[in-house]
C-alpha cells in the first residue's frame, strides 16, 4: 500500500510567542514548565506518523492530550508551528490559499463530535453544501446528495431540519456531508462520542462497511480504547501532545510501552478485540481424505490427540474423525474414511471475535476449525488457546 499521508515532526504551539516555546521544546522542557515560564501552550509536540492509502488510523488519548489539535492540523484548521504534512507527495503546510481551498474541497473532509451541521438548512441542504461551493450544477448535486444520503441510511429524511433528527441520525448527516465530495481522506474527531452505546455500535459497524466499500483513508479520534481497537488497523496513543506508542491493536495489547498505555489496556474487553486469526494455530496433525483409518490412528497417536481433521485437495475441509471410530474401523478392516467422517464441529471465520467463539468453544467436543472463503482449513482453535488468549 502507498503512503497517503506522512506527518513529520509536527509541532503546534498556542500563544503569541511560539518561536520561544519551540526553542524550549528543543531543549526538552516539559509542556507544563513551558506553559508556566513562557505562557505558551504546547498542543502537539513533535509528532510523526504515516497513514497508508485505505488504512483506518486511530488516534487515542486522554482529554487534553492533543488529539483535536493534531487532527485540525491535518486540514490546516490549525496552522502548524513546525513540521511537514505530506499528502500525495505535497507538503500541504506550504500550500497557498488556492491550493488549500482545493485540498479542503476535494481531498479531505471532516466529521465533528458535535455534528457541526447547519441548523437552518435541511438535511439535503447540508449534504449539498460542499457541492454548492464547488459550483456543481444543481441537478447533479441533488443526485449525488440523494445517493450519499441513501448510503448512510437516511433516504426519506432529505427535507427534515437537522434538529428534528436524533443524535445518531444527525451524525449520519455529518458523515453524508463529508462523503458527498468524495474525499480521499476522512478526518473524524470523536464522531460517535455523543451517541448512545447501542447507536454508537451500529455506527461503528456501518463505518467499517463504508470503509471497505469506498476504500477511504480514515483518521479517527477517540478516547475509548474499545472503539479504537475495534476500528483501527493501527492505533497511535497520545499523551501531553506526543505520540507515545503506535502499532496494530495486537501489538499494543501485547506490548504496552509504558504505564499510561497499560492503564488503557487494562480497561479493554479482550473478547472484543482478539479475532480467530490471532489465536488459531496450525493443527498438530491432519489426514488426507485419501488416507484411511490406519493412518489416522497413527497420526492421532503421535500427536496425542483424540480426533483429527480430514482434508481434501488444496486443504479443503472434509470432516473430522475420532480415535474411537478409527480404532473400531481398523478392527473391522474397514479402512475407508467415508463412513467415519463426522461434521458436528464448529467452523469460524478468521475475522470472528473471541466474544462470538466462547460459547462454541465450551459446547464443542472438538477444536473449532477456521476456514477461509473457499472452505480451506487455515487453522484450529482449542479451548486452551481461547482461554489463554484472554489473559492479559
Ligand atoms: N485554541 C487553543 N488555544 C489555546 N490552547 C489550546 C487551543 N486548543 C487546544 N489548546 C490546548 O492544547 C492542548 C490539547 O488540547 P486538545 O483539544 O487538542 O485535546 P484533546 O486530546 O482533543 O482533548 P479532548 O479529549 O478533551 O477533546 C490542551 O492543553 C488545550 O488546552
Ligand atoms: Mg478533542
Amino acid at each position: 500500500m502507498l503512503e497517503k499521508m506522512e506527518v513529520k515532526n509536527l509541532v503546534k504551539i498556542f500563544g503569541p510567542r511560539p518561536k520561544l516555546a519551540l526553542q524550549k521544546l528543543k531543549e526538552e522542557w516539559p509542556k507544563d514548565k513551558i506553559l508556566k515560564t513562557t505562557g505558551q501552550t504546547v498542543g502537539v509536540d513533535n509528532v510523526s506518523f504515516s497513514v497508508k492509502e485505505g488504512e483506518f488510523f486511530v488516534i487515542m488519548g486522554l482529554s487534553g492530550s492533543g488529539k483535536s489539535t493534531l487532527i485540525r492540523c491535518l486540514n490546516l484548521l490549525n496552522k502548524p508551528t513546525a513540521g511537514e504534512i505530506i499528502v500525495d507527495d505535497e507538503n500541504i503546510v506550504e500550500y497557498n490559499n488556492k491550493q488549500l481551498r482545493e485540498y479542503r474541497q476535494k481531498k479531505v473532509a471532516m466529521v465533528f463530535q458535535n455534528f457541526g451541521l447547519f441548523t437552518h438548512r435541511t438535511v439535503l441542504g447540508n449534504v449539498e453544501y460542499g457541492l454548492e461551493i464547488r459550483n456543481i450544477e444543481k441537478t447533479k448535486r441533488r443526485q449525488i446528495a440523494m445517493q450519499v444520503l441513501e448510503s448512510v441510511g437516511l433516504k426519506g429524511w432529505e427535507d427534515k431540519m437537522p434538529l428534528e433528527l436524533s443524535g445518531g441520525m444527525q451524525q449520519r448527516v455529518g458523515l453524508a456531508r463529508a462523503l458527498a465530495n468524495d474525499p480521499d481522506i476522512l478526518l473524524m474527531d470523536e464522531p460517535f462520542s455523543a451517541l448512545d452505546p447501542l447507536i454508537r455500535r451500529n455506527m461503528q459497524v456501518e463505518l467499517l462497511e463504508i470503509q471497505s466499500k469506498l476504500k477511504k483513508t480514515i483518521i479517527f479520534i477517540t478516547h475509548d480504547i474499545n472503539e479504537a481497537f475495534k476500528l483501527g488497523d493501527r492505533v497511535a496513543v497520545m499523551k501531553d501532545g506526543k505520540i507515545v506508542q503506535q502499532g496494530t491493536p495486537e501489538e499494543i495489547l501485547n506490548n504496552p510501552s509504558d504505564e499510561y498505555i497499560e492503564d488503557f489496556v487494562k480497561s479493554i474487553d479482550r473478547t472484543k478485540v482478539i479475532q480467530a486469526k490471532n489465536i488459531m494455530k496450525k493443527p498438530n496433525a491432519l489426514v488426507s481424505i485419501k488416507d484411511g483409518a490406519r493412518v489416522a490412528v497413527k497420526e492421532m497417536q503421535s500427536a496425542d490427540i483424540s480426533s483429527v481433521f480430514v482434508i481434501g485437495e488444496n486443504m479443503k475441509l472434509e470432516g473430522i474423525v475420532t480415535i474411537d471410530d478409527c480404532v473400531e474401523a481398523v478392527k473391522k478392516k474397514q479402512y475407508s474414511f467415508q463412513e467415519l467422517l463426522r461434521h458436528d464441529y464448529y467452523i469460524a471465520d478468521p475475522d470472528e471475535y473471541i466474544e462470538d467463539l466462547l460459547e462454541k468453544a465450551t459446547k464443542s467436543k472438538y477444536p473449532i476449525v477456521v476456514v477461509d472463503d473457499e472452505n480451506k482449513l487455515i487453522g484450529i482453535i482449542t479451548r486452551t488457546s481461547i482461554l489463554a488468549g484472554l489473559l492479559p
